[in-house]
């Protein structure tokens, strides 16, 4: 899992995966900053929490390779980002291809990129919410997994409506790794169609 910051997501799949209602395991989780909390959340789990500091590289193809180079040492199947603030450059997309996923707060495509509870309140929706998706080299654009949705409420807030969107993503995410991971999926284009399983 790669991620930035507090780590609540993460949190929801570490706890999918000890309740077994998810069947997979965390190899690693990593972050581009240091005081991220969800490497502290990782380490109280047991799992490996790695900080790769951008810094230490000197563009940004050169950072993806590293982090291509980590999670494939590790095994890794599935890239799992959440809140990892940083675009996926093609070394990493080229290391996993159609195994990357991402959450985002809004019903795609509406709202993509930053303060997308923001976006969708100031726009006026009534209706936003959460949603897994492939990534792409297209921002927030690639085929969606899973989607719910969150009524926008008059005296919502960013915060209010924040909240309620991330009780969504909790729940949807380790779904959608669920599904993913299950392998009864194909690509029609951009579609993202799941197999009839009897
Ligand atoms: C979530 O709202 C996620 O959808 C977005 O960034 C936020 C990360 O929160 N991409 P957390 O770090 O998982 O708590």
């Amino acid at each position: 899992m790669l991620i930035s910051g507090r780590g609540s997501n993460l949190q929801s799949i570490i706890d999918a995966v000890a309740a077994g209602d998810l069947d997979a395991s965390i190899a690693v989780v990593i972050s581009n900053r240091a005081d991220a909390q969800g490497l502290s959340r990782a380490r109280a789990a047991g799992i490996e929490a790695l900080h790769v500091n951008p810094r230490d590289h000197p563009d940004r193809d050169s950072y993806d390779r590293a982090i291509a180079a980590a999670l494939t040492a590790r095994g890794v199947e599935l890239v799992c980002l959440a809140g990892y603030m940083r675009l996926v450059g093609q070394p990493l997309l080229d290391a996993f291809p159609q195994r990357i996923l991402n959450i985002h707060p809004s019903l795609l495509p509406a709202f993509p990129g930053l303060d997308a509870q923001r976006q969708a309140l100031e726009h006026g929706a009534q209706v936003t919410g959460a949603t897994v998706h492939l990534v792409t080299a297209a921002l927030d654009g690639g085929p969606i997994v899973l989607q719910a949705a969150v009524p926008v409420l008059p005296d919502d807030t960013v915060e209010t409506l924040s909240a309620r969107v991330l009780i969504q993503e909790h729940r949807l995410y380790p779904e959608a790794i669920r599904i993913v991971l299950g392998g009864c999926w194909t690509l029609a284009g951009r579609r993202f169609v799941r197999e009839a399983t009897s």
